[in-house]
């Protein structure tokens, strides 16, 4: 995923011998900077305390933007944020979600030419029933036996193309 933003006027790349001039198409690869270990230490280490209030406030609001940032961000980064809570909790309710033989071993290979970060393989996950939840729990009753793997996620004809590069030269 990148975030586009096209110059209005000439620009200066602070520290460099760089002008971007007005007009100039700018892509920013958002995932570069998630990845980055200056900003995230061990940045494939599964670690939510990265997001405790006091963590957040050591780095620049703009090193973790998966919904952009400033007046064209993401109309619906609450929107999304909240059904995927609501997805994971109505799975997590019934079952537990482990790995299998064919599940990818870590980390997880991306598509190199999928316009959003995509699986480069199916993310086949073991879908396990709960045992632990109370009877009164819900108005569903758990499921009884295992499923098969499914593909959590992976690539579909429907992605769209990469679009041509665009970054300043
Ligand atoms: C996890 C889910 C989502 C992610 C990670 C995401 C991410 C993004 C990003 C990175 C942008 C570009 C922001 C920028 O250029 O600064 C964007 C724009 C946008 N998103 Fe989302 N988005 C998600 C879900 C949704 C959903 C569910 C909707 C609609 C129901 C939506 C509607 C839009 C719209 C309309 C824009 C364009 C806003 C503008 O240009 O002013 N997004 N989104």
């Amino acid at each position: 995923m990148r975030i586009e933003r096209e110059c209005s006027r000439d620009y200066r790349v602070p520290g460099t011998e760089l002008t971007l001039p007005a007009g100039t198409l700018v892509a920013m690869p958002v995932i570069t900077m998630h990845r980055d270990p200056d900003y995230f230490p061990d940045p494939m280490r599964f670690d939510p305390d990265r997001f405790l209030p006091e963590e957040k406030e050591k780095r620049h609001p703009c090193v973790y933007m998966p919904f952009g940032s400033g007046p064209r961000n993401c109309i619906a980064q609450r929107f999304a944020l909240f059904e995927i809570k609501v997805a994971l909790a109505c799975v997590l309710r019934d079952c537990r979600l482990e790995t299998a033989p064919a599940t990818p071993p870590a980390p997880l290979r991306l598509e190199p030419t999928a316009f959003l970060s995509t699986p480069a393989d199916p993310v086949r996950v073991r879908v396990v029933p709960r045992t632990d939840r109370p009877a009164s729990g819900g108005s569903r009753p758990a499921a009884e036996a295992p499923t098969e793997s499914v593909p959590a996620s992976r690539p579909t004809e429907s992605d769209p193309a990469p679009r041509p590069a665009t970054t300043a030269q």
